[in-house]
């Protein structure tokens, strides 16, 4: 796999890579010029012994951050209460505040006319600029709509919308309320959709009528009737009408803008602890259903304040360009969260990388003046393909740092990203984390100013964090590992809705009194993280996160198969692609074509069309042990068409069952 093989090769090549930072005015040499909140630390001069301090005075550093950058209404008497043997995660108990005031009221106090959200439509050019005062206004009237219609503290609202500003001031007006908002990306399925409303019992539900992706319509609202249908305890569903297209109304639904009219502009904040639920949000794992990760009030808000702040260099006036959909962890984090809590100037991107044409990123970036650009690394091999003219065609002089999210950045993009992209001149921040982290973990910045960054690798932890690399931590200053995290933060993620056992088992009993990732990684003799991939059966499309048993569990309902292993592939472009091995039932009468239509409509129809397989390889049988699991390493090998890297065949039941399956592939591919 490109991703096993590039990480060998930075290791032993290490291409160093010094950048130094053009923009004077961003970072001095002294620590508390560029980190205010550090001033108070004795002894603390630089970036480093900042590091040091954040984890030896891992309280008095969380403590000072707290202060100074949250706004309470009453201080808290604790800053941590940690077990994570018990996965016990508590930060700042007893503290008081609500979330939305610190993203919008405090900022409408010194600066109301500054632009909070520019909202980049589907349409190049036809942004529309929301200011704080504005989105204060909405947030509130919709709060109080969502009050008088029965909302209340500690509620789940589900939202089911395309970035655009009412879907930020939905999750805003939920954590004026105090109710807790599920957001699910507007990419998965009515079923998906409807098994997250059930898990999390929200009986609210809010949408758009249709959306407008790639100059393309979609029925969003017709997902969402399905969806509900199937969803007894859903008692209203507000819909926002994003296009003109009128959409049959039922007894259940608001139309949600009319209604809001109605409503004052001033909405009581709800009084909030610590550690009150601000949103679950559904990822996947190896097993199982997907996880509502539960993320609370004041440390969440803390961590991607802090992180946005830090790792890209964020400065008042600036525009920040996070690409991400508010679906996921990272448009929630950073194009909600962290940028508003910073009185930042935020982008929600509705479209889509190669519309109308493969340069709508840097026209964008030219158009909006975007200082920080934050997108993934498939969207970089994309536009790579469709070469440089893309790029120069457009003024990109905006730029100062470059961020990368969601899966390993291979060499080639990285180089490209920083040479065509940024001209040479932006650090490129690999940043590393997940929807369990709140916020990043690991990322080139910050740093001292004139610090390298090596291609390709995340490098750095953030303040307060301490990874560890579990199997063979001791041997030697570099190691490779199970990427854990010895110490809790105040961005982690508290429990798993509803299943707070599963939350231990996850993360918590792998390596006990550690954080268990999930994934692996290297650690250089210069200390620097290198992320590999993840080490379970969790596998990532495009940046999409999606478990193999998920799909398995899909694939194993149609009629005629009889059972099914799922794997990942290195591919080009999606950094990994699912791979399907089926085995048809004795009687089962359908034509390979037929197979793989029907899988892709029920993947597609079940999940999201990003899990639909890209090949289905129909066995006669899958190789498995005497004791009957199925061999997922030899497929893998197969697939990778490693053929002497298969291993140790000698629990095989019947080995022969792999030269059909290595035969069998040949054939597909
Ligand atoms: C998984 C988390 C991070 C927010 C978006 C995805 C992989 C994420 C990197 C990176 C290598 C990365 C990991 C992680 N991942 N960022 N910079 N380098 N791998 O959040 O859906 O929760 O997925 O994405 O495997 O565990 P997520």
């Amino acid at each position: 796999m490109w991703l096993r093989c590039t990480s060998r090769r930075l290791l032993t090549s290490l291409r160093v890579l010094k950048q130094k930072r053009l923009n004077a005015s961003s970072w001095s040499n002294t620590v508390a010029a560029v980190v205010p909140e550090a001033a108070g630390f004795l002894g603390v001069t630089d970036h480093a012994t900042l590091q040091d301090f954040s984890l030896t005075h891992n309280d008095s550093f969380w403590r000072a951050m707290a202060n100074n950058r949250l706004t309470w209404i009453s201080t808290f008497s604790t800053v941590q209460d940690c077990d994570l043997r018990r996965g016990k995660v508590k930060w700042f108990v007893g503290g008081k505040l609500n979330v939305s005031v610190n993203c919008l009221d405090r900022h409408v106090l010194t600066c109301p006319d500054r632009v909070a959200l520019i909202w980049e439509k589907d349409e190049p050019g036809s942004q529309v600029k929301v200011t704080y005062r504005e989105l204060l206004e909405m947030t509130c009237r919709l709060g109080n709509l969502l009050r008088r219609r029965g909302v209340k503290k500690g509620d789940c609202v589900t939202i089911y919308m395309p970035p655009c500003p009412l879907a930020v001031a939905s999750m805003l007006a939920c954590a004026r309320i105090g109710a807790a908002h599920n957001v699910v990306f507007a990419g998965f399925s009515s079923d998906a959709l409807a098994e997250r409303i059930r898990d999390a019992n929200s009986s609210t539900v809010i949408t758009v009528n249709q959306g407008v992706r790639g100059g393309k319509m979609v029925n969003l609202k017709k997902t969402v009737d399905a969806a509900v249908d199937t969803c007894p305890n859903v008692r209203q569903v507000f819909v926002a009408m994003r296009t003109e297209t009128p959409v049959a109304m039922n007894s259940r639904d608001v139309a949600m803008e009319e209604e809001m009219m109605h409503e004052d502009v001033i909405c009581e904040p709800a009084v909030m602890d610590s550690e009150d639920v601000l949103f679950m949000l559904y990822t996947s794992g190896s097993t199982g259903k997907p996880k509502g990760l539960v993320h609370t009030q004041a440390g969440y808000l803390l961590y991607a304040s802090l992180t946005h702040k830090y790792v890209f260099d964020y400065h008042d006036g600036d525009v920040f360009g996070c690409v991400a959909d508010i679906g996921w962890i990272t448009g929630h984090s950073y194009c909600v969260y962290g940028p508003l809590a910073n009185g930042g100037t935020t982008v929600l991107f509705e479209s889509t990388p190669i519309y109308p044409n493969p340069g709508r990123y840097w026209e964008m970036v030219e158009r909006l003046q975007i200082n920080q650009f934050y997108g993934a690394p498939t969207a970089i091999r994309l536009l790579l393909k469709y070469g440089d003219q893309w790029v120069h065609k457009y003024d990109r002089s905006s730029l100062k740092t470059l961020g990368s999210v969601g899966e390993p950045i291979n060499t080639e993009a990285w180089e490209w990203y920083h040479k065509v992209v940024g001209e040479g001149r932006c650090p490129i921040v690999d940043t590393w984390w997940q929807t369990e982290t709140g916020g990043i973990c690991i990322a080139p910045r910050p740093s001292d100013p004139d610090a390298e960054i090596v291609p390709g690798m995340a490098m750095r932890p953030f303040f307060g964090i301490q990874p560890v690399l579990l199997d063979n931590e001791l041997t030697s200053k570099s190691a490779s590992g199970a990427l854990c995290l010895a110490q809790s933060w105040p961005g982690m993620a508290r429990t798993i809705h509803n299943n707070h056992q599963r939350f231990i088992e996850t993360y918590c009993l792998p390596f006990p009194g550690y954080f268990f990732t999930g994934d692996g990684a290297n650690r250089s003799e210069e200390g620097y993280y290198q992320i590999t991939g993840r080490l379970d059966d969790v596998i990532n499309v495009s940046g999409h996160r999606i478990g193999t048993a998920e799909i398995e569990d899909v694939v194993n309902h149609c009629s005629a198969v009889a059972e099914s292993a799922v794997i990942g592939y290195a591919h080009d472009i999606k950094g990994q692609g699912v791979y399907a091995f089926v085995v048809l039932k004795k009687e089962a009468d359908i034509t390979e074509e037929e197979l793989r239509q029907q899988l892709k409509d029920r993947v597609s129809k079940s999940i999201a069309k990003y899990a639909c397989p890209d090949f289905i390889q129909v066995a006669p049988r899958l190789p498995k042990t005497r004791s009957g699991k199925i061999m997922r390493r030899v497929l893998r090998k197969v697939v990778e068409k490693d053929l002497n890297g298969l291993g140790d065949l000698s629990t095989l039941d019947d080995p022969s069952a792999v030269q059909e399956i290595i035969q069998g592939h040949k054939e597909l591919c």
